[in-house]
């Protein structure tokens, strides 16, 4: 890589040493040496970034060269996000993503990182090391533009849970403590430790802590390939240096080059000075990809100096900004030269600078070298026992908070129980009572148990934070459902006991305590039964109010089809008896429970229409409700016991196929880079949209010419 850094051919775009805090322009100029970009801060401390500087051979070097997004746009074809854009981010630099909002970055980083949704449509080249590579769960960290955290944790807590599930076993409770607190100080959150982060309905920390904390957890790690999405909004400007400059000076700890892209919307002058390439975007299209401290004189040479005492990022994007053109036309603006002009005069301009050039051979130089593809560590993660046994504790803690994921379910069904027990209070033997019984036990399988999805918006936050620690690599999908299981089984057990005790005896149902304790049994079984049935749908569905709906739906289905509403004999065969009744698991619910109450009781007969004096509780199972007394209720108890571990690694199958198929089916949507100009653009969007020059196409096969071939 060394030969990369001082290779003869490939220049590199000199930058003064920057001290003053004011903007000034920098010489442009092209030079054939390797000069470290040297930034310093108010103090005068320098923060020196250089893949010179770090032992780039361990590094990440990154390159997209040509890339397009495309999203589908009604019938009129696709609309493009990203249009054909190239550069790079090497070990040891701080690249940063500018433009006004809407204008792709986020796009851009989800491009790189491989996370782009599955509407999207995207071709061009993304190598890591000049090898393609897959870039998911665990290869790179990523701090996304929303926070997604656990609102009932302190600070400290889930900067330590997360330290505890990403650190290697090979550390030390103490140690992992250690850095969890040096990283929470190196963010400036000391005050706010022991705060909740809370969230909808209980206000914690601020939006700006709540960033920073986002950030933390992904730096805990020091992962060699770092994107963040807008790490500073909602914070002021001092708090912005502070967060940024500690980002960038991640390799100063260890001497590890490490490859940090960065969204950013308003960098101060500070700020500004600890890039060291900055990349330009509106509308999609690259206005500039360069070294940071050459922009300035980019823009100058092309007829937008930055007035004097402007900050130079501002200047920047008022210049890139079409959004509010209608403004411009009123005269509220007060820019000389429309927007729309000013982009297509510095795009074209960029497209034909030697910077474009340079950027362009410099992403075919580091194709070039071999690197070999890069080794991602997974050995440096904590252990699966240890990732089940943290993620249980944390599991447990937030259900304890979380009033609504198993409090407030308690109490109300605390309130039916008592419901249940005073409607069917002291039921008795009589004829009467062998239908009150019945419909009683079926109100406890269907509606108590159906009652669970109550807690399904709990566990769709949860979903969330799995989602982006699964994507970031804190641990497996396996992890998180052993994590989620064993710390819901308390809550579900007390729910199960104390308003299953007060509907069992209240009423007087089957005597002894074996026959109590089954029923708490199947109503602990059911609820489980229920809540791995939502974890399936929460797979599918995106948001809790269609997940709701659609598993009430499911519920409400099997509750038809399970054998009380209408007779296991009289069910249609099609569907409802083949093979609704026989997969729903109100079945064996209801079996079980009715076994467990009426085997070995009897009751007085209807002597008027004639038969012995009494019926026994098998007969009634067999005739009145047609169930199948063949075979024992545990029988009926194992297999709801069988489908709440199959439902859950059904669930498991899905995320973990879920993973797996999204790469091959973007890869199959993906368009080879030869196709890219055959992606339909919207003309109306992208008026200044040339897909490429007939001098860049040439250039660019040139270029791909001498990249290696990938797998
Ligand atoms: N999946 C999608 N489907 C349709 N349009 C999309 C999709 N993803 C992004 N877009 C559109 O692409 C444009 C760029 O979005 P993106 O989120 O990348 O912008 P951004 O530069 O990050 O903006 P901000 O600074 O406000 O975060 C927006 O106009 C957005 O509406
Ligand atoms: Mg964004």
């Amino acid at each position: 890589m060394a030969s990369l850094l001082h290779d003869p051919n490939v220049s590199h775009v000199s930058v003064p040493n920057q001290k003053s805090t004011t903007p000034r322009s920098t010489s442009f100029e092209v030079e054939t040496v390797s000069t470290v970009p040297m930034q310093s801060n108010r103090s005068g401390e320098s923060v020196v970034r250089s893949s010179s500087m770090s032992s780039s051979k361990d590094g990440v070097f990154l390159t997209w060269e040509d890339l397009w997004v495309t999203v589908p746009n009604g019938k009129s074809g696709s609309r493009s996000i990203l249009g054909g854009v190239t550069g790079y981010a090497r070990p040891g630099e701080l690249l940063a993503i500018m433009g006004p909002s809407g204008c792709g970055k986020s796009t851009l980083l989800d491009t790189l990182a491989g996370r782009l949704g599955s509407n999207t449509r995207q071709s061009g080249d993304i190598l890591i090391n000049g090898h393609k590579q897959a870039l998911a769960f665990g290869t790179s960290a990523y701090v996304t533009q929303d926070d997604t955290l656990m609102t009932t944790l302190t600070v400290r807590e889930a900067v330590y849970y997360s330290a505890q599930l990403q650190l290697p076993d090979s550390m030390s409770k103490s140690e992992k403590k250690e850095r969890a607190d040096v990283t929470i100080t190196e963010m400036g959150l000391q005050d706010a430790v022991n705060t909740r982060i809370g969230g909808w309905g209980a206000k914690g920390i601020s939006g700006g802590q709540k960033r920073r904390v986002s950030i933390c957890i992904e730096i805990l790690t020091r992962p060699k390939l770092l994107f963040l999405d807008e790490p500073t909004s909602g914070l002021d400007s001092a708090a912005s240096y502070y967060v940024m400059s500690r980002i960038a000076r991640l390799d100063q700890k260890d001497g590890v080059g490490r490859t940090i892209i960065a969204s950013i919307h308003q960098p101060s002058t500070e700020v500004f000075q600890l890039f060291n390439n900055l990349c330009l975007l509106s509308s999609g299209k690259t206005v500039y990809f360069g070294p940071a401290s050459a922009a300035n004189e980019f823009f100058a040479s092309n007829g937008f100096p930055c007035p004097s005492l402007q900050n130079p990022s501002d200047h920047f994007l008022k210049t890139i900004n079409k959004d509010f053109d209608m403004d411009l036309e009123k005269g509220l603006g007060g820019g000389a030269v429309p927007t729309e002009e000013a982009i297509h005069t510095l795009t074209k301009a960029y497209k034909s600078s030697g910077i474009f050039v340079q950027v362009q051979r410099q992403v075919a130089e580091i194709c070039r070298q071999d690197c070999g593809a890069f080794e991602w560590k997974k050995s440096s993660h904590a252990g699966f026992v240890t990732q089940c046994l943290v993620l249980t504790k944390r599991s447990f803690v937030n259900m304890y908070r979380d009033l609504g994921y198993y409090w407030l379910r308690l109490a109300i069904y605390v309130a039916l129980g008592v419901g249940l027990a005073t409607a069917f209070y002291d039921i008795g033997f009589g004829s009467e009572s062998i239908e009150a019984r019945g419909a009683l036990l079926m109100f406890v399988a269907s509606f108590l148990t159906f009652m669970t999805i109550g807690g399904f918006p709990s566990f769709v936050e949860d979903m969330k934070i799995f989602e982006r620690e699964r994507l970031n690599g804190h641990y497996g999908t396996a992890a998180f459902v052993v994590g989620n299981t064993f710390s819901a089984v308390p809550y579900l057990l007390l729910i199960s006991l104390i308003p299953g005790a007060i509907t069992y005896f209240l009423p007087g149902l089957h005597k002894g305590a074996e026959h109590f304790l089954y029923f708490a049994v199947v109503l602990f079984t059911c609820m489980m039964l229920v809540e791995s049935l939502m974890m399936i749908v929460a797979s599918i569905v995106p948001n809790f109010l269609m997940g709701i709906i659609a598993g009430s739906g499911i519920q409400a289905l099997m509750i038809l089809g399970g054998g009380f509403f209408r007779l296991p004999g009289d069910l249609p065969r099609p569907f409802w008896k083949y093979p609704l009744y026989y997969v729903a698991f109100h079945k064996y619910a209801y079996q079980g429970l009715f076994k467990n109450e009426y085997e070995g009781l009897s009751f007085p007969n209807n002597v008027q229409a004639g038969g012995p004096a009494t019926i026994s509780g098998e007969q009634i199972l067999r005739e009145r409700w047609q169930m199948e007394i063949d075979y024992s209720k545990w029988v009926d108890l194992a297999i709801l016991f069988g489908m709440v571990v199959l439902y859950r690694v059904v669930f498991l199958g899905m995320i973990k196929s879920n993973e797996k198929l999204k790469p091959i089916v973007r890869a199959l949507l993906s368009v080879p880079s030869k196709k890219t100009t055959q992606v339909v653009v919207n003309p109306s969007v992208t008026p200044s949209a040339t897909p490429l020059h007939g001098d860049q196409i040439q250039s660019q096969i040139q270029i791909r010419a001498q990249v290696p071939h990938v797998s």
